[in-house]
């Protein structure tokens, strides 16, 4: 990947059939997209986890569209390199018509491509949104914003035949809408690795195993900024939620 050409949904596909990884990561703002960015991060989401993680919420689905335009804006005055993707929160992309103005105000914020989760259940607003020129990004797996139906639990998906089967026609589904690029969030990884091998979207796993064409990480997850919940398939390598406390402190018994 050239460092200074803007990354679009095509370089993604030339990465995938280049064998080259795929690094990805969240950024809800200014500051942490360009630094993101400036350190030659490719994709740059602007996930809905921010529910969670900026905004305190228990989970995705109390984000409403007017805060992913405000985060998004943020992240987009950054002017990254990288592709830029904004997360369509919960329903928000009900019917085609609702996912296709969803997303517009998605793209008139700054996003270059929008996410949304499900797969063939989701197919004509997938349809629709690319129809109206915006690159759509797929999710499949575990569903944060199913998780209520889901009994509150993260669960990993692809465990037996009826998961398996479901999670290769979901992946059918987005390759014949000709999707650039699908996060496969908590499958078990010879399924994410299949699914990879079989499909030409690009695959960005996340709790999936070693063997999608990349990896997203929850920005402060992979620096330990929200050190009150750490997946268990991420080792943080800075404890910035400590280092705060400490130097916090530190300056308030210095005075
Ligand atoms: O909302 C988000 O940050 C996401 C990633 C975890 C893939 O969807």
């Amino acid at each position: 990947m050239d460092a200074a050409t803007k990354v679009t949904p095509d370089t993604l596909r030339a990465m995938k059939a280049a064998r080259q990884r795929i690094a990805a990561l969240t950024a809800y703002d200014y500051p942490m997209a360009r630094l993101l960015d400036e350190a030659g991060i490719p994709i740059l989401l602007v996930g809905d986890s921010l529910g969670m993680v900026v905004l305190g919420y228990p989970d995705t689905t109390h984000v409403t569209l007017a805060e992913m335009e405000h985060h998004i804006r943020a992240a987009a005055r950054a002017k990254p390199r990288a592709l830029l993707i904004g997360d369509l929160p919960y329903r928000s992309y009900e019917t085609p018509e609702q996912a296709v103005a969803s997303a517009q105000r998605l793209v008139a914020a700054g996003a270059e491509a929008v996410k949304a989760e499900g797969g063939r259940d989701i197919l004509p607003q997938i349809r629709a949104i690319q129809a109206a020129g915006i690159p759509f990004m797929g999710h499949l797996g575990m569903l944060p914003q199913h998780v209520l139906e889901e009994g509150g639990k993260y669960r990993i998906k692809g465990k037996d035949d009826a998961g398996r089967a479901k999670l290769f026609d979901d992946a059918a589904a987005l390759a014949e809408a000709n999707v650039f690029a699908v996060v496969l969030e908590l499958v078990t990884p010879p399924v994410a690795k299949e699914i990879t091998a079989r499909f030409p979207f690009a695959t960005i796993g996340i709790g999936s195993g070693p063997d999608c064409d990349g990896q997203i990480l929850v920005t402060p997850d992979l620096l330990g900024a929200f050190p009150w919940f750490t997946p268990k398939f991420v080792q943080p390598k800075l404890r910035v939620g400590e280092d705060v406390r400490r130097v916090v402190r530190e300056w308030a018994a210095s005075l």
